[in-house]
């Protein structure tokens, strides 16, 4: 039996994979963010550990036996947050998340003191990644900056408290040359800190250490299970689905969204905010397109109707007839492909006395979708060709978005059954690739597609059409 534990944003989900990898239990906790200011957006720490301790204990009372047997435990998480830790690895204030923009003027200073940032870390400096957080805590907590020991990534902090060792693995941070696979002095010079502000790296299929001998007790455990280095959700997530390999592209629609090839080579953009990340898998990458808000548009969208995703949805039909009379920016939290614009905010444009709720709620699910054709083009500007694609994430739940999603991005769209538990799913087979040492590509499987979205050539003409004056509603505020 595996482990996969998936630290998101809204959620801590964990999920029991047998041999035969099915999934046979999951429980998840919701987590709540604040945001102190407008563009903050921070999480306390405790409120992970809480909330992983209650999924696994829920799993505890309700697969005792399953959870006793496991030996292999993989992290899969939000990616970049900022958890400073004090001499005795306690947070020093809450984490500053990969959705917070706070620090756009610490990017440019970043940029001008290492100039060969892009280069080394395949990236361009936005605030969203964990360095530039550094900065800005420099610059205006400098009491907390000084105290500071260990930089730890949501993730790896969670590791900390299961195992007691500070470990993180390769998928995601601009403090790594991510040719080597490594920790860049220069990165970490730039940002005020060094090596010993790290812990130690490994490879996200990997052993990193074992679960401590009292909470396998509590547990029920037989064995202290070993823990993977696991990965960020998008490359756990492209674990799950099987795409370890170039041409493997997909789509995640969580909280956040993005499109993701898995590249053999470095294929790098950032001057088009493509980013880059080590895969979870030795020598491999991924290239990316990152949106900040997906699936979350469509829960704000229900929290202000006061209705549930399901009865926004419902009216819509299983496809769309023709594109919405309304146009959405998805730009909730700013955005980062291709704008890298923390400012700037979301917008519907085109309303009329006439405009309905259903009107509404699909120009929010276009305006992810064109969003994501960005994404599309900036990936094609780096010499990466997308021809079709999976999906994860919640949002790959509603049909009717995966439709839209195939005829504005003139690609077969697949999806899977259980396609939302796909990063807790990928990190229980880190989990198991890091104790049984097996052949990736053995494990690494695609699960079945239950379903494919072709494109249909009426709807992608007609949202072709609307593309460019979709781009034409961003106007930079800086
Ligand atoms: C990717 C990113 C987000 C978070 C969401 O760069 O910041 O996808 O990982 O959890």
């Amino acid at each position: 039996m595996y482990l996969g534990i998936d630290l998101g944003t809204s959620a801590v989900k964990t999920v029991i994979v047998d041999d035969a990898q099915r999934v046979i239990a999951s429980e998840s906790r919701s987590l709540a963010t604040v945001s102190p200011q407008p563009g903050y957006s921070e999480q306390d720490p405790a409120q992970w550990i809480d909330a992983t301790f209650a999924t696994l204990d829920a799993l505890k009372a309700s697969h005792a036996d399953a959870l006793a047997a496991v030996a292999g435990i993989g992290l899969s998480g939000q990616m970049h947050g900022a958890t400073l830790l004090d001499a005795s690895s306690r947070p020093l204030r809450p984490c500053i998340l990969w959705n917070d923009g706070r620090s756009a003027s610490e990017c440019r200073v970043l940029e001008q003191r290492w100039p060969a940032l892009r280069e080394v870390t395949g990236n361009k400096a936005m605030p969203g990644f964990t360095a530039p957080k550094l900065l800005w805590i420099a610059a205006h907590e400098p009491e907390i900056f000084a105290a500071t020991k260990l930089v730890l990534l949501p993730k790896a902090y969670l590791r900390l408290v299961l195992s007691g060792e500070a470990v993180e693995d390769v998928s995601g941070s601009l403090w790594l040359d991510v040719a080597r696979r490594d920790w860049s002095d220069a990165a970490l010079a730039a940002s005020g800190l060094s090596r010993e502000h790290m812990p130690r790296l490994v490879e996200g299929c990997a052993p990193a250490t074992t679960l401590r001998s009292e909470l396998a007790r509590r547990w029920g455990m037989i064995r202290r299970p070993v823990i993977a280095g696991g990965a960020g959700d998008n490359p756990a997530g492209a674990i799950g689905i099987g795409a370890i390999r170039p041409g493997a592209a997909f789509v995640s629609l969580g909280t956040s969204g993005a499109l993701m090839a898995p590249t053999d080579r470095i294929a790098a953009n950032p001057d088009r905010v493509v980013h880059t990340f080590c895969h979870a898998i030795p020598g491999m990458w991924i290239q990316a397109g990152a949106i900040l808000s997906a699936a979350s548009c469509l829960a704000w969208l229900a929290r202000l109707f006061g209705a549930t995703e399901t009865e926004l949805l419902a009216p819509l039909g299983a496809r769309p007839r023709a594109p919405s009379p309304v146009s959405f920016l998805p730009y909730l939290a700013g955005e980062r492909t291709p704008h890298d614009d923390p400012v700037v905010r979301g917008m519907l444009d085109g309303l009329s006395h006439g405009t309905d709720r259903a009107a509404i709620v699909q120009a929010v699910l276009e305006g992810v979708a064109f969003a994501l054709a960005d994404c599309r083009d900036a990936l094609a500007d780096a010499g990466i060709g997308i021809a079709e694609a999976d999906v994860i994430g919640g949002g790959s739940r509603s049909a009717f978005w995966l439709a839209v999603l195939a005829n504005v991005l003139n690609i077969p769209i697949h999806r899977f059954a259980g396609g939302e538990t796909g990063a807790a799913f990928g990190a229980a087979r880190l989990g198991r690739l890091a104790v049984s040492g097996e052949a990736i590509e053995a494990v690494c499987t695609r699960p079945q597609r239950i379903e494919t979205f072709e494109p249909d050539p009426a709807l992608v003409d007609a949202y072709a059409e609307r593309l460019p004056a979709w781009r034409e509603l961003y106007r930079p505020r800086h």
